[in-house]
């Protein structure tokens, strides 16, 4: 089956909670249903992890070299600062779609670089969990014909 994987960084384990005015009410587990339900109307097998440790994220997409046909990545704050997801993204040869909840643009200047999304396929910002269903949309018709 087909496969995609979905990477949640830091600080989403608080969604529904944490700045609703930003990030909405969603939660991370309604989210991840959300993902899931896509996956089961598309015919893909949707892998979702979420960690707050750099390492854990890194180890995430290495083990999926190979594994799966795409990726889709929220690195949250990592989106900012993080070179070793960069150069994981760079080096694992995964095509990746880097996607925000929020406009990262509308906000704080600092959220307006992403030392990631240059190695990344492209992104998505500011539409909710409608960032993550299109990415997954676009990355289903995108590499979805290629064998993995
Ligand atoms: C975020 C935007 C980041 O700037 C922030 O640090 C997050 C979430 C988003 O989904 O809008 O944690 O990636």
């Amino acid at each position: 089956m087909k496969k995609v994987l979905v990477l949640h960084g830091p600080n989403l384990t608080l969604l529904g909670q944490r700045e609703p005015d930003v990030y909405g009410i969603l939660t991370l587990a309604a989210l991840d249903g959300r993902l899931h339900a896509w996956g089961r109307e598309s015919g893909w097998e949707v892998e979702t992890f979420q960690s707050n440790h750099e390492g854990a994220l890194l180890d995430k997409m290495h083990d999926a070299v190979g594994k799966v046909r795409f990726q889709v990545i929220n690195p949250g704050a990592y989106t900012h600062t993080s070179y070793a997801l960069r150069d994981a993204v760079a080096g694992g040869g995964v095509p990746t779609i880097e996607v925000h909840l929020s406009n990262v643009y509308a906000r704080e200047p600092f959220r307006h670089v992403s030392v990631i999304a240059p190695v990344c396929r492209g992104q998505v910002s500011g539409l909710g969990v409608e960032s993550y269903l299109a990415a997954l949309e676009s990355g289903a018709r995108m590499f979805g014909e290629d064998a993995t």
